[in-house]
């Protein structure tokens, strides 16, 4: 059975053959589908067995969130409203969720995961980067892991978040725990292992400990970067041949001349400065240079409790000097570079059949009308998404 989804004003397809510009724009357009793969990408009126008319809407590959720590219980809207009024964000509260965590159960895991992956959804994200690291021990960071895992390929493994209360003052010991027994337990589950590599969570040697560890155990390397402060995380990442340094809020010269020369994605997390009261990173600068970017969600109790790309793509171009092109590559295109995935971030034949369709007639919609919820539908998904819950 196929489908074409017809009479789309602006179509978004990333692939610069098919339409016009790097966003490969094709206006009045078509796009014909089966189940889960595009078949065809062309003006509008193509025949298929079923037509849907999504009268002249916008229509985008679904967005890539390759940067969010969905597995995790309890919240910390006290903590975010202190801060507010004025209590600096220092990751300290990164604890208070391990807590929760570690005491709600593998079942009421399973049931919040699963209530924001319909949220996920409903914001037009399509595939999803999913991280422990609110278990800080090897029974829990075994049972986020195979939850991330179940739920999405694109599963990290993320026990050098902080180091837990046991071992306070004993950061080298937990790094043994990291590197050894805790990845032995979840290496078969992940794709990816990831470091808070921060002053007050992990120094630069022992951020490439555990990255070599990860490299060792046959995962994709990741870095929590220069979020609170400028620090060794870029460069380190860099050095590594990490495939993403997620946060980038202060990059220097230095930072961004090696980034530029290499293959390794910056990747914003706007959402992190706009509720931790950071400064915004200046893209533009990154850009500029050549750097590689992307952008993501950070969905988390702590530092960002949002899973809206939309909203990412707004400040984006409102205070990181992103235009909105490079803004809505970022989250498509771009988180999928940061996942090491070609096939998704783009429609294109062949590829999966993953939309994100706007109640809008262009993407400008996405940073000119900043709070409207304009995600009409979202076709597709590579997380798993239980058939009663999909809003579609
Ligand atoms: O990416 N920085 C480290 N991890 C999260 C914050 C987690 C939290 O505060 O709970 C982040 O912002």
């Amino acid at each position: 059975m196929t489908l074409v989804i017809d009479n789309i004003s602006e179509l978004i397809t990333n692939d610069p053959e098919l339409g016009d510009g790097p966003l490969g724009v094709v206006t009045d357009a078509s796009v014909v589908i089966d189940d889960d793969t595009v078949l065809a990408v062309g003006p509008s009126g193509a025949v298929a067995d079923e037509r849907l008319d999504v009268s002249g809407r916008c229509v985008l590959p679904g967005f890539v969130d390759s940067h969010t720590h969905l597995v995790f219980a309890g919240d910390r809207a006290e903590e975010f409203t202190r801060r507010m009024a004025g209590e600096p964000y220092d990751g300290g509260g990164i604890r208070v969720t391990t807590d929760a965590t570690r005491n709600a159960g593998r079942d009421a895991l399973a049931a919040s995961l699963g209530q924001r992956l319909v949220e996920v959804h409903r914001a037009g994200t399509t595939t999803v980067e999913i991280k422990t690291g609110y278990g800080l021990s090897v029974r829990s960071e075994a049972e986020l892991a195979s939850l991330a895992a179940e739920a999405s390929a694109e599963a990290t493994f993320l026990g050098a978040h902080l180091p837990p209360s046991e071992y306070q003052g004993r950061v080298d010991s937990y790094v043994e725990l990291v590197c050894g027994p805790m990845l032995d337990a979840v290496r078969d589950r992940v794709r990816w292992i990831d470091v808070f590599c921060e002053t007050g969570a992990f120094d630069a040697d022992q951020s490439r400990a555990v990255l070599e560890a990860g490299r060792t155990a046959g995962l994709g390397l990741r870095l929590h970067a220069n979020q609170l402060g400028h620090g060794p995380g870029v460069q380190l990442g860099v050095e590594m041949g990490c495939s993403s340094v997620d946060h980038c809020t202060y990059l220097s010269d230095d930072d961004i001349e090696a980034l530029a020369a290499s293959d390794t994605v910056a990747t914003f997390l706007p959402a992190t400065d706009f509720s931790t009261r950071q400064p915004y990173p200046d893209a533009r600068r990154a850009i500029d240079a050549g750097v590689k970017v992307a952008i993501a969600s950070n969905c988390n109790p702590g530092s960002s409790y949002t899973t809206s790309l939309s909203f990412c793509i707004a400040m984006a171009v409102r205070d990181m000097g992103m235009t909105i092109d490079e803004a809505v590559a970022a989250v498509t295109v771009g988180g999928a570079t940061a996942l090491g995935r070609t096939d998704v971030g783009r429609i294109a034949p062949g590829g999966p059949a993953h939309m994100t369709i706007l109640d809008a007639p262009s993407r400008h919609h996405l940073a000119y009308r900043p709070g409207v919820p304009l995600i009409w539908r979202t076709l597709g998904a590579d997380y798993r998404l239980s058939p009663a819950a999909d809003p579609t």
